[in-house]
C-alpha cells in the first residue's frame, strides 16, 4: 500500500457514529461509572479523543510508538529538554531555529544544561564535540534557513555509540519526505505549524519517540506542565496531515524549479536548496529522504540588510512573514525575523548572512512564482521603488 492511502486510512472513522471526519470532543471533563471508572478518559489536559486521534496518527507516520501533541512546536521542544537534569549538556546542530537557541540559552542554561554547537554536516564534527556529559544530540536536518542536511543515520550511531539520545527536528522535511526514527533517531520533534498543519491557520507542535517508556516520560511532562494542543487544532492538525502527501509533491517540484532559476540569476550570490546537484549534502539528502522539501534560501551578492530588506518588501505573491510550510507562499529575512536572538557574530559563522532570504514555496503556479521573483529583482536593481525598511519585531 501506498504511504498516500496509509496515512488516509489511519485517520480513524468515529466508532460511536460512524462519522468519517474525526470529531472535535470540545469537554474539558468526562463523566466517570465510579471513581476511577470511566470510558478511558478522565480530564482533557491529560488526554482527549480528538488530540489522541492525532497523537496515534503522527506516531504511525514518524514510524514512532508514542505520538504527543503540544501547543506550539517550542512547547513540544522544552518537553524533551525536560528529560535532561542539571549538569548534563545537549549537542546542537549549530545553525538551530533561533527559538530553540533561545529556549536553551536564555531559560535552561540557568537550570545548569549546558548547550555546545557544531556543524553536523559532518558527521565526524559531531562524534568531536561530544563530552561525557553529552546527553542529548539535537539536529535539524534540513536546517532552518540554510538547507543543510545532516546524515540522521551516522549520527544515530554516535548517538548510541555514546549512550545518548537523538533528537531530530523533522519540520522542513515532514514525515512524507523523511522518518528519522527509521533512520535510528530516538525522537523526531515537529513544528505542526508548518507542513502538519499546511495552511497557516494554527500553532502546534508534535513528539514522537521510538520507545514507548521513553514516550511516556514525555507524556507525562505533557501532562504535568499542560502544554497540550486543543481539540480544535488538534482536528486541524489531522485535516491538514489528509493532504499532506499531495502538498508536499507540489512544495518539492515548485521549489526545485525556483532554485534552479536562482541559480542562473545574475544578482544571486548562493543558493540553498538540497535538490541542486551543487549542495554539498545532496547525496545524503537523496539517500535519507523521498524529496527535498519546498524551502530555498539565497544570498544577494549585494549582501546587505539593506538590499535584503527592499527584496522582501517588494514581492507580490510572496508575502512577507515569519513561518513556513502552508498554501501561500511567504518570505522572510532570517537576520532581522528568525534569527535575531542569535548574536550577528554566531549567525553569520552559521551561514546565514545579511542578505540571506528565505523563502517558504506556496501552492502557486512555479512559473508565477519565478516571475514575482525575477520582477523583484528588477525593481531592486533599477531602484524603481525604495526599500521600506520595516520596523520587525521578533514574535517568534
Ligand atoms: C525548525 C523549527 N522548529 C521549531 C519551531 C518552533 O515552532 P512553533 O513556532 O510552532 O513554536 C520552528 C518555528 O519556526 C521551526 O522553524
Amino acid at each position: 500500500m501506498s504511504t498516500a492511502t496509509q496515512i488516509i486510512h489511519s485517520i480513524p472513522v468515529d466508532p460511536l457514529t460512524g462519522a468519517i471526519s474525526v470529531p472535535i470532543y470540545q469537554t474539558s471533563t468526562f463523566v466517570q461509572d465510579a471513581p476511577g471508572v470511566n470510558k478511558g478518559y478522565d480530564y482533557a489536559r491529560s488526554g482527549n479523543p480528538t488530540r489522541a486521534a492525532l497523537e496515534t496518527l503522527i506516531a504511525q507516520l514518524e514510524n514512532g510508538s508514542v505520538g504527543l501533541a503540544f501547543g506550539s512546536g517550542l512547547a513540544a521542544i522544552d518537553a524533551v529538554i525536560k528529560l535532561l537534569k542539571s549538569g548534563d549538556e545537549i549537542l546542537a546542530v549549530d545553525d538551530i531555529y533561533g527559538g530553540a537557541f533561545r529556549l536553551f540559552t536564555q531559560v535552561y542554561e540557568k537550570f545548569g544544561i549546558t548547550v555546545n554547537y557544531a556543524d553536523a554536516t559532518n558527521a565526524e564534527n559531531v562524534f568531536n564535540a561530544l563530552t561525557p556529559k553529552t546527553k542529548l544530540i539535537w539536529i535539524e536536518t534540513p536546517t532552518n534557513p540554510t538547507l543543510k542536511i545532516s546524515d540522521i543515520q551516522a549520527i544515530a550511531k554516535i548517538a548510541k555509540a555514546q549512550n545518548c539520545l537523538l533528537c531530530v527536528d523533522n519540520t522542513f522535511a515532514s514525515p512524507a519526505l523523511q522518518q528519522p526514527l527509521s533512520l535510528g533517531a530516538d525522537i523526531v520533534v515537529h513544528s505542526a505549524t508548518k507542513y502538519l498543519g499546511g495552511h497557516s491557520d494554527l500553532i502546534a507542535g508534535i513528539v514522537v519517540t521510538k520507545d514507548p517508556e521513553l514516550g511516556a516520560k514525555i507524556k507525562f511532562y505533557q501532562n504535568a506542565c499542560g502544554n497540550i494542543l486543543s481539540p480544535f487544532d488538534s482536528w486541524l492538525v489531522i485535516r491538514g496531515i489528509e493532504t499532506l502527501h499531495l502538498r508536499i509533491k507540489q512544495h518539492c517540484s515548485s521549489a526545485q524549479a525556483v532554485a534552479e532559476f536562482l541559480e542562473t540569476h545574475p544578482a544571486v550570490d548562493k543558493v540553498f536548496y538540497p535538490g541542486l546537484k551543487s549542495h554539498p549534502n545532496h547525496d545524503i539528502a537523496k539517500k535519507q529522504s523521498k524529496g527535498f522539501g519546498g524551502i530555498v534560501s539565497f544570498t544577494l551578492k549585494n549582501d546587505t540588510e539593506e538590499a535584503a530588506i527592499s527584496f522582501v518588501t517588494n514581492t507580490k505573491l510572496f508575502k512577507l512573514a515569519e513561518s513556513l510550510g502552508g498554501i501561500k507562499s511567504l518570505l522572510c529575512h532570517p537576520a532581522n525575523m528568525t534569527h535575531k536572538t542569535i548574536p550577528a557574530t554566531k549567525r553569520r559563522a552559521a551561514g546565514v548572512a545579511d542578505s540571506l532570504i528565505r523563502l517558504s514555496i506556496g501552492l502557486e503556479d512555479a512559473e508565477d512564482l519565478i516571475n514575482d521573483l525575477e520582477n523583484t529583482f528588477e525593481i531592486i536593481q533599477t531602484s524603481k521603488v525604495k526599500s521600506k525598511k520595516a520596523e520587525y519585531v521578533n514574535r517568534q
